[in-house]
C-alpha cells in the first residue's frame, strides 16, 4: 500500500475539520433523525441508511418511528411486526438484530454510550457502534463508510486499499483524528453529507466543496481515481438446476443452500450448481450474485420426486406470503415464480 505521509503534512487536519463543520452547519439537509440526539432514533436511522439512500429511507423511518417510538416499544413488539415494518428495506437479518438489541437495551434500562460497549449488541458493527456513540453521545470517534472512504481518499489523495483491514485502519485513524477538534456529530455527519451531496462518485461538484482548495486529489488531478478501484473478481458462469416443489397447504419446499457457491446459507430450492466455461444458451432465468452469473434451469418435476427425499433432513416449507421476508434474493423469488 503506497501511503503518502507527505500528504498529511500538506493538509492540516484541524483546518480541514473546521472548514467542514462550518460548511455542514450551513448546508446540512434537514433530515428527521437530525432533529434530536435520541440514541434510539439515531440508531434506527443509521441501520436503515446502510440499506439505501436518504430519500428512500425517510418514509420507512417515519413509519417505523410512529409504530415503535422508543426502545421499549420495539422490545415489546412481536418480531413479525418488526419484519413487516421493515418489508421493502431488504436484509431482514438487520431487522432481526434490531429487535434482539432492543430487548437487550430495554433489559439494561439504559442505552450503552460508548462504541466499545455498543459493539457487544447484536447487529452493531464498527460503523453503527461508532455512529451512534458519536452522533448521540458525543464520543470522539470517527465513522468509516463508503462516503467517508471516498471523501478522505480524495482530500489526502490516498491510494490505499480500503477493502483490506490494514487499509480500513488508515481511514479509521484519519477519521478519529479529524473528529478530535470538533463536535463529533457535526464532523462525522459533515463528511457523510459531503460524500452524499458534493463529493459524489463520478461527477463531484468541487467548486462547491469546502475542501476544494485543500483537496490533494483535485490538485493532482486524481479525483476519479480515488478511492482506488477494488480489483474485480473474474466473472464465473454457473448453471443452477433447481426443482421447485409447491404444496397448496405448506407452500414452497426449500433448503438452506450448502451446495452452490453463491447465496450460501440462503433458503433456496433443492438442486445442483455446475460451473461452465462460457454463458450457456439454454436457461429459464438469468441473474447475478457478486461475480457469479447464474443461469437457472427449472427441472421438470415428476410427482413427489425430489422433494420428499430432501424433506427428511433439511427441508423447510415457506408459505407464499412469507417469501418476501424469508428470501432476500430476488433471483430466488423469481425462480419460485417460474413454476
Ligand atoms: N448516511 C449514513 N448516516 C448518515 C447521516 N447521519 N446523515 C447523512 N447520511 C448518512
Amino acid at each position: 500500500m503506497a501511503f503518502k505521509s507527505v500528504a498529511f503534512k500538506s493538509v492540516s487536519l484541524q483546518e480541514s475539520a473546521s472548514h467542514l463543520v462550518a460548511w455542514y452547519r450551513e448546508h446540512r439537509r434537514s433530515l428527521p433523525w437530525r432533529a434530536s440526539a435520541d440514541p434510539y432514533k439515531i440508531w434506527i436511522s443509521e441501520v436503515m441508511l446502510q440499506q439505501t439512500t436518504v430519500t428512500a429511507v425517510i418514509p420507512y423511518y417515519e413509519k417505523f418511528l410512529a409504530r415503535f417510538p422508543n426502545v421499549e416499544t420495539l422490545a415489546a413488539a412481536k418480531l413479525e411486526d418488526v419484519l413487516e415494518m421493515w418489508a421493502g428495506l431488504g436484509y431482514y437479518s438487520r431487522a432481526r438484530a434490531l429487535h434482539a438489541s432492543a430487548l437487550k437495551i430495554a433489559a439494561l434500562r439504559f442505552f450503552p454510550k460508548t462504541h466499545s460497549d455498543l459493539l457487544h449488541l447484536p447487529g452493531f458493527g464498527p460503523y453503527t457502534a461508532r455512529a451512534v456513540a458519536s452522533l448521540a453521545f458525543g464520543e470522539k470517534t470517527g465513522v468509516v463508510d463508503g462516503n467517508v472512504i471516498r471523501v478522505l481518499s480524495r482530500l489526502f489523495d490516498l491510494d490505499v486499499e480500503w477493502w483490506k483491514p490494514a487499509g480500513r485502519e488508515v481511514f479509521q485513524k484519519l477519521a478519529n483524528e479529524l473528529v478530535l477538534s470538533q463536535n463529533p456529530s457535526d464532523l462525522n455527519q459533515g463528511i457523510m453529507e459531503l460524500g452524499a451531496t458534493v463529493c459524489t462518485p463520478s461527477s463531484p461538484s468541487c467548486l462547491l466543496c469546502p475542501w476544494g482548495k485543500l483537496c490533494l486529489a483535485r490538485k493532482n488531478e486524481t479525483i476519479l481515481k480515488r478511492p482506488v478501484a477494488k480489483p474485480r473478481r473474474k466473472t464465473e458462469f454457473w448453471i443452477w438446476e433447481i426443482t421447485v416443489t409447491q404444496s397448496p397447504k405448506r407452500g414452497f419446499l426449500l433448503v438452506k443452500n450448502d451446495y452452490a457457491p453463491f447465496l450460501r446459507g440462503h433458503l433456496v430450492p433443492p438442486g445442483k450448481a455446475k460451473q461452465e466455461n462460457s454463458r450457456p444458451k439454454k436457461f429459464d432465468l438469468k441473474g447475478a450474485v457478486t461475480h457469479h452469473e447464474i443461469f437457472v434451469r427449472l427441472k421438470a418435476q415428476t410427482k413427489n420426486q425430489g422433494g420428499r427425499k430432501v424433506e427428511a433432513d433439511t427441508a423447510i416449507w415457506v408459505l407464499p406470503q412469507d417469501l418476501k421476508s424469508a428470501i432476500p434474493s430476488s433471483l430466488v423469488r423469481k425462480a419460485l415464480d417460474l413454476r
